[in-house]
Formats: structure tokens, C-alpha cells, sequence
């Protein structure tokens, strides 16, 4: 059993609903919308978080963390409200991705070893691929991406962030934060996220 709860009842009930979504004796394959429902209680899955996923499953904590570990959508470090995440591949490179890596942890303000900016908003990470390589350099924040970006056009956007705004994304709606945008990837409303 995990040590502390990160589940509230409500929360609870939400995840006997995501298994319920699998076949009887194939539950083990609600482990991401699962380990997305706890990251979306406070931006992160703790290690109490996944003993949590671990008993509701059946399975051991070291396998849901095998999988935990695998995925970088999963964040097991603190995590600002916005991740970016800045492609330095090959394509992105050739137009100016590095220098727009070094742009965004300049303008985001994270603190030397720190994963967080000082303010709790950004965390930004190097990525080696974001599917978008026609569109070099891509930046993605809350894994919505940003085409043809620039050292300069992502200081804007952090700017942008910083004000509240909701830059629209190259393609599809604006994510909201990281807890948001988890509660959705777990397939549940995001409009009923606890405060
Ligand atoms: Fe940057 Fe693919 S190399 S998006």
C-alpha cells in the first residue's frame, strides 16, 4: 500500500473508472491514463503515486515505474505549470534549435541545476524529436507544438505564458498547464480538475 494517499475518493472513483475502460484480467494496461490521473494532482507522479497506480493494478512498483521511467511525458522531477521541450535534432539544429534551447532557459529563468523556474511556471527540457522536423526548429509546450520557432519567437512565447496569455499552438487547441493537460491525456474532463 502507498504511504499517503494522492488520491482523494473522488479522484478514487475517477480510477476505478480508467480500469473499467479494459477487459477483466487486462487492467495492467490502464497503467498511462492512471499514472497521467496522478500527475495531474499536483504536476508530478511521486513515488507514493506510483505505489498508488501499483495497488489499484495489481502490480508491483517497480513495474509501474519501469514504464513511468520510459516515458518522458511522465514527470517523476518537479515540473513548472509549462513544459517545454526545445528539439535539438539534426533538422532543428541546422536552423538555430540549439540557439533557441539557450534562449529558453534564459528568458524561462530556471535557476543553474534547478528543474524549475523560480516563479514554479517553466521547466525546459532538450528533446531529440518532436515529429515536426519540416517545421525546424519545433518547440513544444505541454507537448503542443510550435513550428518555425526562433531564439527570439520563444522568448515571446514564454513572455506570452508569463502574462497568462494562450498562445495558440501550430495545430489543435492550447493545453493548459501540465496538470490540465494530464487530466485530458487520462481521457477524463478537464474542466472537473480539483483545485
Ligand atoms: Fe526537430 Fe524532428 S528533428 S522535430
Amino acid at each position: 500500500m502507498a504511504d499517503r494517499a494522492v488520491l482523494t475518493p473522488e479522484l478514487r472513483e475517477q480510477a476505478e473508472g480508467i480500469k473499467a475502460r479494459y477487459p477483466r484480467g487486462r487492467e495492467r494496461s490502464a497503467v498511462m491514463p492512471l499514472l497521467y490521473l496522478m500527475q495531474s494532482v499536483d504536476g508530478r507522479v511521486t513515488r507514493e503515486g506510483l505505489q498508488e497506480v501499483a495497488d489499484l493494478l495489481g502490480i508491483t512498483t517497480a513495474e509501474v515505474e519501469a514504464v513511468a521511467t520510459f516515458y518522458t511525458m511522465i514527470r517523476l522531477a518537479p515540473t513548472g505549470r509549462y513544459l517545454l521541450a526545445v528539439c535539438t535534432n539534426l533538422p532543428c539544429a541546422l536552423h538555430g534549435g540549439r540557439e533557441t534551447l539557450e534562449a529558453a532557459r534564459r528568458a524561462a529563468g530556471i535557476p543553474e541545476g534547478e528543474e524549475v523556474s523560480e516563479d514554479g511556471l517553466f521547466t525546459v527540457d532538450e528533446e531529440e524529436c518532436l515529429a515536426a522536423c519540416d517545421a525546424a526548429p519545433v518547440v513544444s509546450v505541454n507537448f503542443a507544438n510550435y513550428d518555425r520557432t526562433s531564439a527570439e519567437r520563444v522568448t515571446e512565447l514564454i513572455e506570452a505564458l508569463r502574462r497568462g496569455e494562450e498562445p495558440a499552438p501550430s495545430r489543435g487547441p492550447f493545453p493548459g498547464d501540465v496538470r490540465r493537460m494530464s487530466r485530458v491525456l487520462a481521457g477524463l474532463p478537464p474542466e472537473e480538475l480539483v483545485p
